[in-house]
């Protein structure tokens, strides 16, 4: 199986369940795997057998910025990839289709590799406007970046941490929206991953899709157990 499985801690596991996390996935055969602890477990966390990618980061390089970490802190980590405009990073901390924007520009200077997050409210689903919210999200967030390597997930906000999910239908049209929107827009062909609500009696028929390039696991990635699970459902 070459699709991608991207699993996002978010802000869960302590030091020894993130130790434990680390035995238990470093002994497993798992394969295109990129796995987004907290900040403070980067750099231990990083591994041969998968790949670790932060959450975050800011969009300087350095300064007066209590809190935050930069792409280029990340970059001379040796870290690769960065979630950038999380559903959460959106909704709860409010952050701005324009501040996104600013952060891949950055992200992208300091050879990070973004997975830039997109997805729609239940509202606008409801109000029939989901490709033009994910379409001004991608557009903004590329508006200041050249052709490049960016990963892009899908996650509508009401199928993050609900159990709810889009049908196969939806989830395979949305996605080729995507891609023709990329192409015929910026001109680049990126992996187009699905999240929200992805658990071991879905996984297989998600990821099977053509237009499905892989998962971002939240929730079920948080016992290593569970992902290694899911991960032999569709090896
Ligand atoms: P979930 O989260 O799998 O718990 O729905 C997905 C995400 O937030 O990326």
């Amino acid at each position: 199986m070459d699709k991608l499985i991207v699993a996002n801690l978010k802000m869960n596991l302590n030091f020894e369940q993130i130790k434990e996390y680390k035995k238990i996935i470093g002994e497993s055969d798992i394969k295109n795997f990129i796995l987004c602890p907290s900040y403070i477990y980067l750099n231990y966390m990083k591994s041969n057998s998968y790949e670790v990618c932060s959450q975050n980061g800011y969009y300087k390089d350095e300064g007066a910025c209590t809190g935050e970490i930069s792409f280029y802190q990340l970059n001379k980590l040796g870290i690769k990839y960065s979630l950038i405009g999380h559903s959460e990073r959106r909704h709860v901390f409010n952050e701005s289709n324009d501040l996104i924007s600013l952060k891949m520009e950055n992200c992208i200077k300091n050879n990070v590799t973004p997975i830039l997050c997109v997805g729609e409210t239940e509202e606008d689903k409801n109000k029939g406007l989901t490709n033009e919210v994910i379409d001004t999200q991608i557009n903004t967030a590329l508006s200041k970046v050249k052709l490049s390597d960016v990963i892009i997930a899908y996650e509508p906000v009401w199928a993050i941490g609900t159990g709810l999910t889009p049908t196969i239908d939806d989830i395979n049209n949305i996605h080729l929206h995507i891609k023709e929107m990329l192409k015929s827009v910026h001109n680049i062909e990126s992996k187009v991953l699905y999240g929200g609500s992805v658990k071991l009696n879905n996984i297989k028929e998600i990821i099977e899709n053509q237009n499905v390039d892989g998962v971002l696991i939240g929730s079920a990635s948080n016992d290593p157990n569970n992902l290694l699970n899911m991960y032999n459902e569709v090896k």
